[in-house]
């Protein structure tokens, strides 16, 4: 058995020794399965089960003991949580030591930018530290809308709005916009805010394979027909794999079924295109043939919160409606600036987006020519490295850091457990030498 293999079975077999016990107290009769099972005359309360009672009994919280306490055997430390001193960029500092780093999606430098830092100090001195209001009833500041006209017109739409959590962004508005009549069909990798979004408009809710347009056109032929509004939902640029969706074949698709377009520009804006103005940009398609833009500023844009931007009937709607905006506080005045700036200095130095593009080509080159799986990524941003098993990434996570190199590790359920990984961000501030430092790192500890 190879030492991947090894790995896998040790973890494997702890976590079923560990599942034993569990089941057979579950069992056992101190401890009724049902309401039903319970002695005669008993109490309500007496006849729930401890497991549902006790939170160390929850099945997240056992499977978060059972991870630990595997990585423990191992001699593997938790990979999560890790604290950065300072900022994160293409270095850190970790424990004290200054490491090379590729967890943390600053892809511009931005994000400890003297410029970008300074917007959120005079923001802070100007405004105070909270706008201590949802924006519809006087939590309204003249940055928000700064921000937001910035962001329509990066995108050359009529407006935009901007939400304090670009999680909170997806949940509200596909909760608000579709209902139970409505259907949400999506790329099987979309991120969890999307379905937690669907999930909770009610709608009907259908996933196609990952990045298969030709699907989609398949399973809209047959259902598009049972359904009042359909939105198709994609990402930009995918954030497990930094591949790209065909986007002027899914516009064809939607406009055929008419249905809504949404694309969630996480990781794509600020990335994709010569001026890093993301899908749009790299498929030179007009801005309005997509339906619905999203995107978030925690990533390229240096901040905190997510955008939604489009037509302004589309815009004003959720203005006015959306939950997670209407009964949420309005952003700090000093996380909005900062994300202005970011935009500005995105569009005046496309130096930063050239460097990007460059920096993650070489990474995916070299990694490619050392034999390394690097899936479908297309060399912007996002560079996996396919390792096959949780507890080999886990291990070799552990053994980098080790090295003075973070990388974060891809474990199920995140991913299928054979396409556990390595997940690379890269930033514009990358040097070759700190990529061939990993990659020949990388090489020695496989
Ligand atoms: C595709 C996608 N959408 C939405 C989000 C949520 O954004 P945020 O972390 O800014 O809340 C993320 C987070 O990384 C993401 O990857």
């Amino acid at each position: 058995m190879n030492q991947r293999n090894d790995l896998k079975h040790r973890l494997l077999a702890q976590a079923r020794k560990r599942q034993r016990p569990r089941d057979a107290a579950a069992a056992s009769p101190s401890m009724p399965e049902s309401p039903e099972s319970a002695p005669p005359g008993a109490g309500a309360v007496s006849r729930v089960p401890e497991r549902f009672t006790r939170f160390d009994a929850h099945p997240g919280y056992q499977q978060i003991r059972m991870l630990r306490e595997g990585a423990d055997r191992l001699g593997l430390t938790d990979p999560f949580f890790k604290v950065h001193d300072g900022n994160a960029g293409a270095t850190s500092r970790i424990d004290g030591r200054e490491v090379i780093n590729f967890a943390s999606y600053n892809y511009l430098g931005l994000s400890g930018n003297p410029r970008v830092t300074r917007a959120g100090q005079e923001a802070l001195a100007h405004y105070g530290s909270s706008v201590s209001a949802s924006r519809v009833v006087s939590g309204e500041r003249p940055i928000h809308r700064e921000l937001e006209r910035a962001i329509a017109a990066a995108y050359r739409v009529d407006d935009a709005v901007a939400f304090v959590s670009g999680h909170a962004t997806n949940v509200s508005t596909l909760g608000y916009l579709l209902g139970p009549r409505d259907l949400v069909i999506h790329d099987a990798y979309i991120h969890n805010s999307l379905l937690v979004g669907a999930q909770l408009s009610g709608a009907k809710r259908i996933s196609f394979p990952h990045n298969d347009p030709a699907a989609l056109d398949a399973l809209l032929t047959r259902h598009r027909g049972q359904f009042e509004r359909v939105l198709v939902v994609i990402e930009g640029l995918y954030s497990m794999d930094g591949d790209v969706p065909d986007l002027p074949r899914f516009i064809d698709i939607k406009r055929r079924h008419q249905a809504w377009l949404m694309v969630d520009e996480a990781h794509s804006f600020g990335v994709l295109g010569d001026h890093a103005l993301g899908l749009r940009e790299y498929f030179g398609v007009p801005a309005e043939d997509v339906d619905i833009w999203m995107g978030t500023m925690s990533k390229s844009l240096a901040g905190c919160g997510g955008y939604i931007a489009g037509c302004t009937a589309l815009v004003e709607t959720l203005r006015y409606l959306a939950p997670g905006f209407l009964y949420s506080v309005g952003m700090p005045a000093q996380v909005a600036a900062p994300s202005l700036t970011a935009l500005q200095l995105m569009q005046q130095e496309p130096e930063r987006a050239r460097a990007l593009h460059a920096i993650s080509r070489y990474f995916l080159e070299q990694a490619r020519e050392r034999g390394f799986d690097t899936g479908d990524s297309i060399g912007a941003a996002v560079v996996p490295i396919i390792v096959g098993s949780s507890p080999l990434a886990a291990r070799l996570s552990h053994d980098l850091f080790e090295r003075g190199i973070n990388v974060q590790p891809i474990l199920h359920p995140a991913v299928p457990e054979k396409s556990a990984r390595l997940r690379f961000f890269l930033s514009c501030e990358h040097t070759r030498e700190q990529i061939d430092q990993t990659l020949d790192a990388l090489t020695a500890a496989t």
